[in-house]
């Protein structure tokens, strides 16, 4: 499987603590199923300063942790970015990671708050579309604007966004509501991927295979997989080398 939402990074967000921690969460992915994984740490202003060299630094020891470890992960790179007037800027400043491409248009993974959709989401929606990049939506069953009313969505859906739905969420492990609107979410079709949302090896685990086989009573085999590799492939894969994704695929 390829994760495309975790925080496996040591000391950069509310992820690991440290590089130990950080091996020990990929290795529990490794476990789990997981080959290939793009970390997502937050960059939100004023909370998590975040920036592509600084996030692309950790990378690269990261990377070298787990070669001396010998955990077998693949990792790429992007960041789950909060909503905000800093994205119209970031954006012609080339400071967005992307996760990959979707068609012709590049992919960001966009987080909103909480609590709510604020208003104006959809303006920010249009521009970026209009800039070539689709926002996929990180989570939307675990915002309480949706979990109170799905129709919220609605513009979202329509604005043409894809959306990441996370597998604890399936298997019931961030409550009814949330487990509610994630079948809804996958009945609707509307779901782009599944990813872990990893922070912590046993608070957020890296546990994407147990969202995928809750999908799989939902959606049946097939499609759960399209949701764990196939559509991560098309979206993600240019940030791995042909040879390792070709292993991969032998797994599946
Ligand atoms: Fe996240």
């Amino acid at each position: 499987m390829i994760d495309i939402h975790c925080h496996l990074l040591p000391d950069i967000d509310d992820g690991p603590a440290s590089m130990v921690e950080a091996v020990d969460l990929a290795r529990q992915a490794v476990v789990g199923g997981v080959t290939h994984a793009i970390v997502t740490p937050h960059i939100h202003h004023g909370r998590w300063e975040n920036t592509k060299k600084g996030i692309r630094s950790v990378v690269n020891k990261f990377r070298m942790a787990l070669a001396a470890e010998n955990v077998p992960l693949s990792i790429g790179y992007a960041a789950e970015v909060r909503i905000g007037i800093e994205i119209l800027t970031m954006l012609p400043n080339r400071e967005i990671p992307y996760l990959g491409r979707w068609g012709e248009d590049k992919v960001m993974l966009l987080e909103m708050p909480h609590n709510r959709i604020l208003p104006g989401t959809d303006k920010i929606v249009s521009w970026l579309m209009k800039q070539g990049v689709r926002p996929m939506i990180a989570h939307p069953e675990r915002n309480k604007d949706v979990m109170r009313k799905i129709e919220k969505l609605a513009p979202l859906i329509d604005l043409g966004c894809l959306f990441q739905v996370t597998a604890g969420s399936i298997a019931g492990q961030f409550g009814e509501m949330a487990q509610l609107r994630a079948r809804q979410l996958l009945e609707m079709g509307v779901v782009t991927v599944l990813a872990s949302d990893a922070h912590h090896i046993k608070r957020r685990p890296a546990n994407l295979g147990l969202g995928r086989d809750a999908a799989a009573k939902i959606i049946g085999e097939g499609e759960a997989r399209k949701l764990v590799y196939d559509n991560p492939l098309r979206m993600v894969g240019e940030q791995f080398t042909v040879d390792s994704l070709t292993e991969t695929e032998a797994l599946i």
